[in-house]
């Protein structure tokens, strides 16, 4: 009985449904259409930013009708004040050389844009065909670094969200919705 309580308060925090799980899946088509649109047969790399973006790469990459092949990294970006440092530290790097690939980064969310802002600049380094940004979210009222995505799902309010890949502390991951978490 205590376990079940447990549960259903763990679920409570994160009832609020902001995105539904049919809404999600119509925009994932939708985002596999214009991906189909753009590259047009030729092969793509899509570039999942661990961990958030699993569950939508994972949608993703079967809504596209291009040959694609799944590529992962895990970056995390240092800055101090508000100013991002341009240093993002690859803790877990793609085990391709990009440089004959048509790339898509594949996001969860982008929020102050630092994150992706940094990570976009490492990979056109490294010289890819072309480089593009697809995000399942974006909160544009806070953003710090001047960022835009190629394609965004969903523009959301300044709310911390949880669920189809994104957490709190790691937690929620796994809800099939968006949903706005409250302690
Ligand atoms: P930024 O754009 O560099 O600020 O960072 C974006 C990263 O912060 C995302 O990839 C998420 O991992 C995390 N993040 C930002 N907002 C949220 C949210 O509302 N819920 C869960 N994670 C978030
Ligand atoms: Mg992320």
């Amino acid at each position: 009985m205590e376990k079940e309580k447990e549960i259903s308060q763990y679920y409570d925090k994160a009832k609020t449904v902001l995105i539904a799980e049919e809404e999600v899946k119509a925009a994932v088509k939708k985002a596999g259409e214009w991906i189909d649109g753009i590259y047009d047969g030729r092969p793509i790399l899509l570039v999942s930013i661990l961990k958030g973006a699993f569950v939508f790469l994972a949608d993703l990459c079967r809504a596209v009708r291009v040959p694609c092949e799944i590529g992962f990294m895990c970056a995390k970006s240092y800055y101090s004040g508000t100013q991002s440092s341009g240093v993002v530290q690859i803790t877990m790097d793609l085990s391709q050389d990009i440089s004959g690939y048509h790339v898509v980064i594949v996001e969860d969310i982008i929020d102050t844009g630092r994150t992706l802002n940094d990570v976009v600049k490492l990979l056109k380094a490294r010289k890819p065909l072309s480089l593009r940004v697809v995000t399942l979210l974006d909160k544009p009222s806070r953003r710090i670094v001047d960022f835009k995505a190629d394609y965004s799902l969903f523009t959301i309010p300044d709310e911390f969200v949880v669920g189809y890949g994104l957490d709190c502390a790691e937690q929620y991951r796994g809800l099939p919705y968006i949903g706005v978490f409250k302690e």
